[in-house]
């Protein structure tokens, strides 16, 4: 990193960048279901469909995603930060009392009631820093009409449009 730049300043303006909320999962190698809360997500090509994700080199999960062939991601919704929290906390059995739902090209388990969910073929991985950059190929996208969750700030809140005053 710049010696000009302090991390906290870093970290301090992009706290202002306001985003959704995923949950990104796999299956490791022996069947087990992984998966991380990511708010390092976007949209990257129409065609072919991709999108990307970011997950930090030191995850618990990050080497299982680096050997998937599939994974899928689900936008959550309002009402769903208890799952972000869950998905963000190192070390205990996620998926204990999570609802989910297998995705229905890949099997992979996707979180219920989710503002939408995508299913992904892994096309590549590119190296960011302390990061690894996931990009998917899109397989299957399917948006409910649930708000979705939002953070912000280090906080989780809710869409409010702007009334333009
Ligand atoms: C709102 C929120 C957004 C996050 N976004 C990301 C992200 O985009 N990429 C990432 O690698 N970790 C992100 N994290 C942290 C991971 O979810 C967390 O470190 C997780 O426990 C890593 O997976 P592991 O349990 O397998 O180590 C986020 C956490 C929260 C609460």
């Amino acid at each position: 990193m710049s010696a000009a730049l302090d991390p906290a300043d870093f970290r301090d303006a992009m706290a202002r960048f306001v985003s959704g909320v995923t949950v990104v999962t796999t299956r490791d190698s022996n069947g087990n279901a992984v998966g991380f809360t990511a708010s390092a997500f976007s949209s990257l090509s129409l065609n072919p469909p991709l999108l990307l994700v970011c997950l930090q080199k030191d995850a618990d999960c990050h080497a299982a995603f680096m050997e998937a062939e599939q994974f899928g991601v689900s936008i959550l919704a309002q009402g769903q930060s208890a799952i972000a929290v869950r998905f963000a906390t190192k070390a205990i059995d996620k998926w204990d009392g999570t609802r989910s739902v297998p995705g229905r090209a890949t099997g992979i388990p996707l979180i219920d009631g989710a503002a939408a969910r995508l299913e992904c073929r892994t096309h590549s991985r590119a190296d960011g820093g302390d990061h690894t950059i996931l990009i998917g190929e899109v397989l299957t996208a399917d948006a409910n009409g649930n708000e979705p969750l939002l953070h912000f700030n280090r906080s989780f809140g809710r869409f409010v449009e702007d009334d333009g005053a």
